[in-house]
């Protein structure tokens, strides 16, 4: 069911989310592989905080949030299929920023594909982060074959 945009609030990550959540990825494959879906994501789900984007508990985006190393870390960002590129993600960029606010953290940071890595569907991904104003801090090179290069891109959060 595609939801209408201005019904939608910016919600606490509760517990009856998950089972929306786990469908939005679903229909995500290109970004969540059979791991991700199954394992990696249900378990952080229930360890990392965050917010979604709802209408009437039908979620439509959602981000998850950690803290390490001084930062807060965002662990998966995910809009429905059906409902991208009308603001949602930024939405929930935003209220990821406003934690780090709360939190009195001043950095957000991420890591996704490298671009030496030519994968179109992760080149959207950069474009949105970039456009947020992420800067890479770091490279690493990794043994992942579906991963080779991982970029750690982070931004300032103004107080
Ligand atoms: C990345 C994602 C969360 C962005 O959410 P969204 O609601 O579509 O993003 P927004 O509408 O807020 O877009 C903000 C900006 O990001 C960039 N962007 C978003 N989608 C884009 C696309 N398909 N191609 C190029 N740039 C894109 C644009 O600069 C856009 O601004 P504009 O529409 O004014 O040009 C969403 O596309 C998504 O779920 N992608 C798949 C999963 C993923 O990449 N997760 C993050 C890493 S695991």
């Amino acid at each position: 069911m595609r939801l209408e945009t201005s019904t939608i609030r910016i919600e606490s990550l509760e517990p009856i989310h998950y089972d929306e959540i786990l469908r939005i990825v679903e229909n995500l494959p290109e970004w969540f592989d059979e791991t991700a879906r199954t394992r990696s994501l249900p378990t952080d789900l229930r360890y990392q905080i965050g917010f979604v984007a709802a209408s009437d508990q039908r979620v439509a985006g959602f981000i998850t949030l950690y803290v390490t190393e001084g930062r807060l870390h965002i662990g998966w960002l995910a809009v429905d299929k059906r409902m991208q590129r009308q603001g949602l993600g930024s939405l929930l960029l935003e209220s990821a920023e406003s934690k780090a606010r709360q939190l009195g953290i001043d950095e957000l940071a991420t890591y996704t594909l490298g671009e030496s890595v030519s994968y179109p569907p992760y080149e959207m991904t950069r474009s949105f982060y970039r456009k947020h104003g992420f800067r890479v801090y770091k490279r690493t090179r990794t043994d992942n074959p579906g991963c080779p290069e991982e970029i750690w891109i982070s931004k300032r959060v103004k107080p």
